[in-house]
């Protein structure tokens, strides 16, 4: 069985962080969201791995590289315009041939990952099975309707949701999504919909199952998202120190300390993780923050909150909470007169000042 990860997509509902990164890989407890798929995968004992990219190939092909540092044999599949997820399977065909593969969605996040799925799916072979999960909201999701483990019915983000089962970011087909894919027509937002695909899989009688999970998902889209989607993953960290702690300073609780950090007269109360070569100095990092490499925080407060690398926090004299600070920021505080706010923000930036 093959992999198939979907890295296209603009990524409009982060910007302004994805005017300039890949939104796949935004780092989640310090490790790009990507990065949680291509191990999910290769946990469910899948090596062959296709990942469609368009805008941002460059940068996924840069940090993901050949895959072989998690074992994996990974091939770039050009995927020229978003033109939806059926549209991508539709240019994967040379690279899937007639194998079977799971397609996963290169910004969703599956806590427990995904090899009971793939087990379930050797056991009964059916044509395609999708992975669901019970949400509050399905609404904004593709929504399935079941009759014990078979899909009967599905609708691409309804506004009369018929249950809540959400279609999580995850499905594995064998060859006949290709003619489902190639039989549809763009939905109202001219996109090819795998959704429309599979209720064509469905309609022409061919077996389609799902398989409910319980654990923890989400679809990271959205600032909130990728905030619990940290707060998740830092909860389950294994607490470790490799940079350095001096006496003065206080870690409390499940907190990383990357190799090359230092951290001087400071308090780190975990859940929280401190990147390489990161430097705290005079400052309070509180719970679920995540603070990637190369950061400087000095007489500052920051809790809840993702700041990216290489930016610097100084002298902040309130706390930051719900953030997330994008690669390169300087955030500091007027040093003379006139001590007004001052700022340049990109295009989609959002400020709250008190
Ligand atoms: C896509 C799918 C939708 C699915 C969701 C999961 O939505 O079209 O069926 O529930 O991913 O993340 P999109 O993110 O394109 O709006």
């Amino acid at each position: 069985m093959k992999g198939l990860v979907l890295c296209g997509g603009a990524g409009t509902r982060l910007r302004p962080i994805t005017h300039t990164m890949a939104k796949q890989l935004v780092p989640v407890a310090n490790k790009p969201i990507l990065f949680y798929g291509l191990e999910a995968l290769k946990d469910a004992g899948i090596e062959d791995v296709g990942i469609v990219v368009g805008d941002t190939k460059e940068e996924i092909i840069h940090v993901v590289g050949d895959g072989s540092r998690w074992g994996l044999d990974v091939t770039y599949i050009e995927q020229e315009k978003p033109l939806g997820l059926a549209h991508a399977v539709l240019v994967s065909k040379g690279y899937l041939s007639d194998d079977e593969f799971v397609m996963y969605l290169g910004d969703n996040l599956i806590k427990d990952g995904i090899k009971s799925c793939v087990e379930q799916f050797e056991r009964n072979h059916p044509n395609s099975q999708i992975l669901l999960a019970h949400v509050k909201n399905p609404e904004q999701f593709g929504v399935a309707e079941i009759d014990g483990n078979k899909v009967v019915r599905l609708v691409e983000k309804p506004r009369i949701p018929p249950s809540d089962l959400a279609l999580v970011g995850v499905y594995i087909f064998d060859r006949n999504i290709l003619e489902a894919a190639k039989s549809i027509e763009p939905s109202w937002r001219g996109e090819l919909e795998i959704t429309d695909a599979i209720q064509w899989l469905i309609d022409n009688n061919f077996k389609v199952d799902s398989h409910v999970i319980d654990g923890w998902w989400k679809d990271t889209g959205r600032l909130e998202d990728m905030l619990e989607a940290n707060r998740i993953m830092l909860e389950s960290l294994e607490p470790c120190v490799k940079g350095s702690i001096d006496d003065r300073s206080m870690v409390i609780g499940r907190v990383v300390i990357e190799e090359g950090a230092e951290v001087v007269n400071s308090t780190i109360r975990g859940p929280a993780i401190i990147g390489e070569r990161t430097k705290v100095v005079n400052s309070f990092i509180g719970p679920f923050t995540s603070i990637y490499y190369e950061v400087e925080v000095s007489n500052s407060e920051i809790e809840h909150s993702i700041i990216l690398e290489k930016s610097k926090i100084v002298d902040i004299p309130v706390r930051i909470e719900d953030s997330l600070i994008g690669q390169n920021v300087e955030v500091t505080r007027a040093k003379q007169k006139p001590f007004s706010y001052k700022f340049m923000l990109g295009d989609n930036s959002g400020v709250v000042i008190v």
